[in-house]
């Protein structure tokens, strides 16, 4: 070893000791006859003390030194004149009596501390250095964390760890694929996975009863601040299961994780079924950190001459507390704010329920005191609460509202993010009819697609419906959400060839297409599956939640920028010629 101790573990016990550490330069301190230097590594910052009268050897090295060099010092654990509190080595020093410059470094592009001035784009093509900065390691070790309870978690109840390929078939369901050709057999494509879906559906049938795997999964889709093209899953299946058993167990892995990496107990996750969180919250994932649920106004404000809400086919309204007081300016604001493209209203209402218990509306002239004191016993405002409706289409109008409901929800601060706020949502509709989603294949418009997969399996009682509505039957499918964040997803599986093979029909696969898609599931459900189901958390999600961030990428080592992007490898690149001729592919402009 080049050490005999870390940069953060020398304490006041230590005085006298002589010891050796190695690590890189944070800052030099030059006070003429003295310098102080902070040594950084993994573990803390210990601060050296040089004499530079007293050895010109090391003093030359020492007028050397830059920022980010790699340095190995031998020398004498003393205490410190001025100690620091807010460092755990704050009350030692170490005087130096022989310094090894290891490695220099040339001066980096942005400072490597908690704050830095580096932009995103530039740390991320100089990532090795931004990892070298204590926040960022920090998340990385939570996330170390997290992996480490999750396995002791799922090891204590017996599940065991299998690795699946990543080299694969493309399938024309869920989210894009990336592909990759094969040189060996010309003109064929693999295709990385978008999750291990039939792979642990298969370990079910090979009996392994319970599997799990923290798994790379890769989509080609839109990216955002919590999706990455390649990210991690917990993934998990258990044979000889019921809905009941899956969540009582991963409700179980929550609750060990926030116990043991967050000293945190949370209740037991209420259940919500998707329909009433559509209903209230506008939104399949409702952050249920704060209260201000959708209040529906349809049947109170129709027929007063108002033709927004005349023409509209949804008016729903949220009561934000104590927000009665915002001023003309904020509310303007607010109504810029909903009429951007992302949420699209064409207005914003408002009614303030004043301190004096007068209500005063944006649209007094259609609705008078007495309607509006209806709006008032709807909305459950009180004096000092201010209502904002939202009116026009449907689906468009809840999601706004949805969007809304978040936004006030942050402006008056209740989405803290050391309060955390988990449940289930339950009940999913098993289909969705696909107008033509972007993030599918554009031949899979005009179909229905399987809300969840094509894997999942119907409500028992709702089995009749897919032939008569398909759009009512309902899964045996379940979220788990957390402070708005859709952190996990699973379902109870299609374990009978008949049930899969109707399934794909609906989905709009002819016989042939579905056998040679996915004969190889349906062939396998003939040997005795056992009835399973499992779930999948997002792994960076669960990390940036724990972390308290709104962003996965501070939580993986290596991320992808918003356009698909690594800057510091730059990928994805071009290939050779001779590259692409041996893999058969020609480029398009
Ligand atoms: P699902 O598609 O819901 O289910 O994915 C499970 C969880 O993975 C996370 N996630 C993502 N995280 C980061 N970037 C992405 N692009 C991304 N996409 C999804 C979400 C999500 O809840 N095979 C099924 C699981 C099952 O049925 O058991 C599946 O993949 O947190």
């Amino acid at each position: 070893m080049l050490r005999t101790n870390t940069c953060g573990e020398l304490r006041i016990e230590d005085i006298n000791k002589t010891v050796t550490l190695c690590g890189w330069v944070q800052r030099v301190k030059d006070l003429g006859a003295l310098t102080f230097i902070d040594l950084r590594d993994r573990y803390g910052i210990t601060q050296l003390r040089i004499n530079i009268d007293s050895d010109s050897a090391i003093s030359a090295k020492v007028k050397s030194l830059g920022r980010e060099f790699v340095i190995q010092v031998t020398g004498t654990v003393i205490e410190r004149e001025n100690k620091n509190k807010n460092n755990p080595t704050g009350d030692i020093e170490i005087t130096v009596s022989e310094i090894n410059i290891l490695n220099s470094s040339i001066t980096p592009p942005f400072t490597l501390e908690d704050e830095t001035d580096g932009g995103d784009e530039l740390r991320m093509k100089y990532r090795y250095l931004d990892l070298r900065r204590n926040v960022v390691r920090k998340n990385l070790e939570l996330r170390h964390r997290l992996a480490l309870e999750t396995r002791n978690y799922l090891d204590k109840q017996k599940f065991i760890e299998v690795e699946t390929p990543v080299l694969i078939k493309s399938t024309p369901e869920g989210a894009r694929d990336f592909v990759v050709p094969s040189r060996m057999n010309k003109n064929q494509f693999y295709a990385l996975p978008q999750s291990p879906q039939t792979f642990k559906q298969l370990l079910m049938v090979s009996g392994f009863d319970r599997y799990y795997q923290i798994v790379k999964c890769f989509r080609d889709e839109d990216l955002r601040a919590d999706r990455q093209p390649e990210f991690t899953q917990i993934d998990c299946e258990m044979s000889f299961v019921e809905q009941e058993d899956i969540l009582q167990t991963f409700e179980g892995l929550t609750r060990h994780l926030f116990k043991t990496v967050k000293n945190i107990d949370i209740p037991t996750l209420p259940r919500m079924t998707y329909a009433d969180a559509m209903k209230y919250y506008g939104n399949d994932k409702p952050d249920t950190r704060f209260e201000m649920k959708l209040i529906e106004l349809n049947e109170l404000v129709k027929n007063k001459n108002f033709k927004v809400f005349d023409d509209a086919e949804l008016v729903v309204a949220i009561c934000a507390k104590g927000a009665a007081e915002y001023t003309r300016k904020q509310l303007d604001e607010l109504t810029e704010w909903v009429k951007r493209p992302q949420i699209g209203a064409t207005g914003l209402v408002y009614a303030r329920h004043n301190a004096d218990g007068t209500i005063k509306s944006s649209v007094d002239k259609f609705y008078g005191e007495e309607e509006l004191k209806k709006w008032s016993a709807d909305c459950d405002s009180q004096p000092g609460d201010l209502i904002l409706v939202l009116a026009g289409k449907e689906e468009k109008t809840r999601k706004g509202i949805s969007e809304l409901r978040l936004e006030m929800g942050s402006r008056l601060g209740l989405r803290d993010k050391n309060k955390f706020s988990a449940l289930w949502v339950i009940d999913f509709p098993l289909l969705e009819w696909n107008e033509g989603d972007p993030n599918l294949l554009a031949s899979l418009a005009g179909r229905w697609h399987a809300k969840h997969h094509p894997f999942t399996s119907p409500k028992p009682e709702d089995v009749e419906l897919l032939n008569s509505d398909p759009g009512k039957v309902r899964a045996n499918a379940y979220d788990i959400v957390i402070n708005g964040v859709e952190v996990g997803g699973g379902s109870i599986r299609i374990h009978s060839k008949d049930l899969q093979a109707k399934m794909f029909e609906i989905l709009g696969f002819s016989k042939e297409e579905a056998q040679k898609q996915f004969g190889f599931l349906m062939n396998a459900f003939e040997f005795g599956a056992p009835p399973h189901g499992g779930i999948a958390f997002g792994f960076d999600r669960l990390c940036s939640l724990f972390g308290g961030s709104d962003s996965i990428r501070d939580f993986i080592a290596f991320p992808k920028n918003n356009s698909g992007r690594d800057v510091m490898i730059d990928s994805p690149a071009e290939i050779s010629e001779e590259q692409l001729k041996e893999l058969f592919i020609k480029t398009y402009e």
